[in-house]
């Protein structure tokens, strides 16, 4: 599964999109309340909110590859790509195993080269509850237009090869 952080139909995730020719799940055009940390998931092994998380749980756990094409938004992500890492809580209360492959690619108007230990970090956490065990991640910093994707042409098609007929 792809999961697109972007609110931009037409923005750079969207071309990143584009390229790996895959569909991608838009947090923004879907509905994901945040965790309330209530602790139901340590007792019931799943979240007691009724929203779109439950379409996306399913699909998580049947997942082989997750692949998150997310703008960076004050040193993190999106909010609403935030509320669904938050909702995988029920995962850290009770962990998949699996050996799935994570692909992130975030995607910057600065350079971000300071932070990108920082990212890649928060993203092995993050995704080793749900059974990502080998995580790619990539900076695409510096980027303020489409045509300055071009110098991370060779990445994406790499990832593009990587999950070909994964998804
Ligand atoms: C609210 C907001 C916060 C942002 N914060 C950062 C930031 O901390 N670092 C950075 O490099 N770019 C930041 N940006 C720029 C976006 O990451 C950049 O424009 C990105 O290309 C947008 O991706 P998209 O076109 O797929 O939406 C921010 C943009 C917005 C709207």
């Amino acid at each position: 599964m792809v999961i697109i952080g972007s609110p931009r139909e037409n923005g750079i995730s969207a071309e990143v999109l584009k390229t790996l020719d895959k569909e991608g799940i838009w947090v923004y055009r879907i509905n994901i309340k945040p965790c309330i940390g209530c602790n139901y998931c340590k007792e019931n092994k799943k979240c007691f909110i009724e929203d779109d998380m439950i379409e996306i749980y399913k699909k998580i756990e049947r997942a082989k590859v997750l692949a998150i094409i997310t703008p960076i938004y004050f040193m993190g992500m999106p909010s609403p790509l935030k509320a669904l890492i938050d909702r995988l809580q029920v995962y850290y209360n009770n962990p998949l195993i699996g050996e799935k492959k994570g692909f992130v690619l975030m995607i910057g108007e600065r350079k971000n080269t300071f932070f990108e230990e920082y990212y890649k970090k928060i993203w092995e956490y993050t995704l080793k509850n749900i059974g990502v065990n080998n995580i790619s991640f990539f900076l695409l910093g510096n980027i303020k237009e489409k045509k300055d994707l071009e110098c991370y042409y060779n990445i994406i098609d790499d990832v593009k090869k990587k999950i070909e007929g994964l998804l």
